[in-house]
């Protein structure tokens, strides 16, 4: 189970971190979030005044960027040139902007290594869009998670609740729906599900009834 490599794919918001926390720490293994990483880069353009259209400037901005994940006594956080940035890398400027800079073959390219050096050798739970197909390509199990976007707006505005965020409940729907389609038409790495990987729909399932599932079939693989 120490070497176990999942890989966990899916839309924004479909409860995939939360459930990939649950599942590392009942696996024992680490967790690994990318979309963290890929805000991460945003945040960093949006500090720099990059023009997020141009590929080449943002390339180059990476080379010069220090992203890191570690982890923490509330979870992972996120360090950008040695700032924690865990909190300000959910804000919605970030959010809004993050599918755009995504995009880039060149963002990808210099993340996807990233990811695969923190997985090299060791247990993992990473999440993100393009896992399955691109950076564990070898992973011993993949699942796809996907939920209405209905339901996850719902879950967004109950979690946004809590942090006291009062965006109302149809901006979230439209925020998910126009990160869904960009997410998955772009060309670079679009998001879809591998053809390997265990679909769940978690639209009426629990928390824990997802994470105990994908338990479950981790102990198989690993039997
Ligand atoms: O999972 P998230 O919402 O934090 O991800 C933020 C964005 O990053 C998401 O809209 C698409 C992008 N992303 C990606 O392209 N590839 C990944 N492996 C993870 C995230």
């Amino acid at each position: 189970m120490k070497t176990m490599q999942i890989a966990i794919d899916g839309p924004a918001a479909a409860g995939k971190s939360t459930v990939a926390k649950i599942v590392a720490e009942q696996l024992g293994i680490i967790y690994i979030d990318t979309g963290a990483m890929y805000r991460a880069a945003t945040l960093k353009a949006l500090e720099t005044g990059v023009d997020l259209s141009d590929s080449q400037a943002l390339s180059d901005l990476l080379t010069r960027t220090d992203i890191r994940l570690e982890p923490g006594d509330t979870g992972q956080r996120v360090f950008l040139d040695g700032t924690d940035v865990t909190e300000e890398i959910r804000s919605d400027k970030v959010t809004r902007a993050v599918s755009e800079v995504a995009a880039h073959r060149g963002v990808r390219s210099r993340m996807v290594k990233l990811q695969k050096e923190f997985a090299e050798g060791r247990g993992v739970v990473m999440d993100g869009r393009d896992i399955g197909i691109h950076v564990l390509k070898e992973a011993d199990l993949k699942v796809f998670m996907i939920a209405s976007a209905e339901e996850r707006a719902r879950r967004r505005y109950e979690e946004n609740q809590i942090r006291g965020i009062g965006t109302p409940i149809t901006d979230l729907q439209a925020e998910i729906e126009k990160r869904d389609k960009m997410d998955s038409e772009r060309k670079e790495s679009p998001l879809v599900q591998a053809a390997d990987a265990v679909l769940i729909d978690t639209t009426a399932l629990t928390v824990p009834e997802v994470a105990e599932r994908i338990v479950r079939l981790a102990k198989e693989r690993a039997d």
